[in-house]
């Protein structure tokens, strides 16, 4: 078998992160910081899915901005280039290549059970044939570089299980050539809530941004809806418990009962002692332009003949030679 962890000491874990702007809290605890604990047991590959963005983002500039910001990203909440290959989905072009050769697998009826295109057609919007061939973009990624776990957030449960039949189905027609990936679920524990207390997503305009400025932090903190008549600010606390014990906490809530604005400007500082050292490695690693572009490049040398090995391989098995 051809491709990356062939070797298999440690298992291939393969994440793909959409650059569509700042991150937030919810993402960091949600899924961010997962793939940094990955990257001490598992050969750990991250990448931008810059192409799959470009379903939605029409603008050159934010596009290509957002790609390297999610590089910027990652290397300031911990991702060690020495530890994780780190690359940009486009730097691999075998990646689209084999997404045609999927298309041709894959039958219509089957990518219109997918959530994401059921929900566009739903909501009336006319989905492009970007949109409904996402999934099998999504098993390229997977499959090519031979993945054994894919970490995602259970709403991509189904995305991994459409990258599962594909190499299934490649398989059985061309013989044994893909691993079959398995998804591996990010703790559900944590749905961060936002500012107005439902999910903290980016298009609820209700997040906390990751490396937020402290006066983002306080604007952010005095918008944190709470009731009203000393009643317990659960919103609030539940935000708070991410940066301190639930046991330290909660008494001084229930001491505080009556000062909502005495608990968000101790929440405030808790906020700002978390975010401060993220958002000063990453501002110096934002400003190191050279650093970026290395990791960037040493990524796609990395990853790219393993890719282009694989290609060969699958090429010569469904005759385009
Ligand atoms: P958003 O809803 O802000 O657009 P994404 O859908 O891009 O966020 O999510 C990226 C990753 O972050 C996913 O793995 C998702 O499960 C996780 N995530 C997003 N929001 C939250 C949240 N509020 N709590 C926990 N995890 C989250
Ligand atoms: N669809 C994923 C998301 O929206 C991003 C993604 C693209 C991905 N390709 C991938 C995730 C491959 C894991 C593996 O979050």
């Amino acid at each position: 078998m051809f491709g990356i962890g062939s070797t298999k000491e440690k298992k291939v874990a393969l994440s793909g992160v959409k650059p569509t702007g700042r991150p937030h809290i919810g993402n960091y605890f949600g899924a961010m910081k997962q793939f940094v604990e990955l990257q001490e047991t598992h050969e750990n590959y991250i990448f931008v899915a810059n192409y799959h963005a470009l379903i939605g983002v029409q603008d050159a500039q934010t596009l290509a901005q957002d790609t390297r910001d999610v590089i910027i990203d990652y290397l300031a909440i911990g991702i060690d280039p020495e530890k994780t290959t780190l690359f940009i989905q486009s730097d691999i072009p075998e990646v689209t290549e084999l997404t045609w050769i999927f298309n041709t697998l894959v039958t219509v009826p089957y990518l219109q059970r997918a959530h994401a295109y059921k929900d566009a057609v739903a909501k009336g919007k006319e989905a492009t044939v970007g949109l409904f061939d996402y999934p099998v973009l999504m098993a390229a990624d997977i499959l090519l570089p031979n993945a054994d776990v894919v970490p995602v957030g259970a709403d991509q449960k189904q995305h991994v299980e459409y990258a599962r039949d594909i190499a299934q189905k490649f398989n059985l027609t061309f013989g044994e050539t893909f691993t079959v990936p398995e998804p591996l679920i990010l703790k559900e524990q944590g749905i961060v809530l936002g500012t107005d207390g439902q999910k903290m997503s980016k298009s609820y305009n209700n997040t906390i941004p990751l490396f937020a400025t402290r006066e983002e932090i306080i604007k952010a903190v005095m918008s944190i809806v709470t009731n009203s008549g000393g009643e317990f600010p659960q919103n609030l606390f539940a935000i708070h418990t991410l940066f301190k014990p639930e046991a330290e906490l909660k008494p001084f809530y229930e001491a505080n009962i009556s000062s909502f604005k005495t608990l968000k400007e101790t929440l405030i500082e808790d906020l700002d002692a978390f975010i401060a050292p993220l958002r000063e490695k990453r501002a110096t690693i934002a400003s190191d332009t050279k650093l970026v572009n290395r990791v960037i490049s040493e990524g796609r040398d990395k990853i790219r003949p393993h890719a282009q090995e694989k290609m060969k391989e699958i090429r010569e098995k469904v005759g385009i030679l």
